[in-house]
């Protein structure tokens, strides 16, 4: 690991300094408070080594199949995978998360799918498990300007929305977070409105890519990555993909996530990676591939824009960030 220049320090801990002087002064009122996008976008520490990941399964990893996305970009690090996250309900120290984490118990689970739908119905998650284990290789790019290649397993989620059978009212789909302050203690923090929601178009949602992920390198998730199931979409900034869901509600009014509510000036419904739509803080051109020195460029919708441009024909993508 290169030493930290002070240049990439000083941005975050001027930021907590901030954030906990506005804690400590408007402890109770509703606060606007940057969200996972707050630290400074040039992460300040990696536990991945800088060199590309080794083409077999690393200890503590699972079967994988492939060894690199569809680019021809190695997987990130197992360790940074399973040990650099952003959970808030945990903490906001990235690299505490999977010990703050590992005592979270995620079974039994049940998720609930409602609303717009003919056959709402609460899913065991032994019956959710049983709708497919595909490994798929997706990039995963921060908001905060880092990414990663992640080895994830699970199934489309068109296939779970498939069996509640969508009315034609039915325009969005709105993801919600289990809301237990007792399992996760980053909820007794008072400045988020948890739970953690998240929202995706219908037809994002029933998108093939959009992934219920169940696992990761060849595991079952561990707590720290959003155990037991959580969403992977792809084209969007990683806040998207929600983490430990209890309930899917199909519903015709865009939901509010969490970050919207947040800070609505930085954070949109739409969320599709840009590189050309800067946060008002930061801009989006590049980022930081985790395990790598160095920047690379940030692809449009991340690299997904074959699959998914004809989604948002004819609309203005600065307009709907
Ligand atoms: N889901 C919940 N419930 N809570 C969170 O804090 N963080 C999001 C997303 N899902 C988050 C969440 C953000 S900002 C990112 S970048 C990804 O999870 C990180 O996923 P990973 O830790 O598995 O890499």
């Amino acid at each position: 690991m290169p030493p930290i220049p002070s240049s990439e320090i000083t941005p975050e801990a001027l930021f907590w300094n901030r954030r906990r002087f506005i804690q400590t002064a408007l402890a109770g009122a509703a606060l606007t408070l940057p969200g996972c996008a707050a630290t400074s976008p040039v992460t300040t520490a990696t536990p991945a080594p800088d060199a590309p990941a080794a083409p077999t399964a690393p200890a503590g990893a699972g079967k994988v199949t492939g060894t690199s996305d569809e680019l021809g970009q190695p997987l990130t690090e197992f360790a940074a995978v399973t040990g650099y996250n952003n959970y808030y309900e945990f903490t906001t120290d990235k690299q505490a998360v999977a010990a703050t984490a590992a005592n979270f118990v995620a079974s039994p689970w049940s998720v609930q799918v409602d609303g717009l739908v003919a056959k709402p119905r609460q899913f065991a998650l032994e019956d959710i498990l049983k709708l497919g284990n595909e490994e798929r290789i997706y990039r995963l790019r921060c908001v905060e300007g880092w990414s990663m290649v992640i080895p994830w397993s699970g199934f489309s989620l068109n296939k779970l929305l498939a069996l509640v059978e969508p009315t034609s009212a039915a325009k969005y789909v709105r993801f919600e977070t289990l809301n237990d302050s007792s399992r996760m203690p980053g909820q007794k923090e008072p400045w988020y409105t948890w739970p953690y929601a998240e929202g995706l178009r219908l037809d994002e949602a029933m998108h093939d890519l959009t992934l219920i992920a169940t696992g990761v390198y060849g595991n079952p998730l561990p707590a720290q990555n959003g155990a037991p199931l959580r969403l992977a979409v792809p084209w969007k900034y990683g806040f998207k993909s929600i983490k430990a869901i209890v309930r899917i509600t199909l519903t015709d009014t865009q939901p509010t996530s969490l970050w919207m509510a947040a800070a609505p000036d930085e954070y949109g419904f739409y969320a599709n990676v840009n590189p050309r739509v800067d946060h008002p803080r930061w801009s989006q051109a590049d980022e930081r591939r985790i395990g790598e020195s160095g920047r690379r460029e940030t692809l449009m919708f991340n690299g997904y824009d074959k699959q998914v441009a004809s989604l948002y024909t004819g609309m203005d993508l600065r307009k709907f960030y």
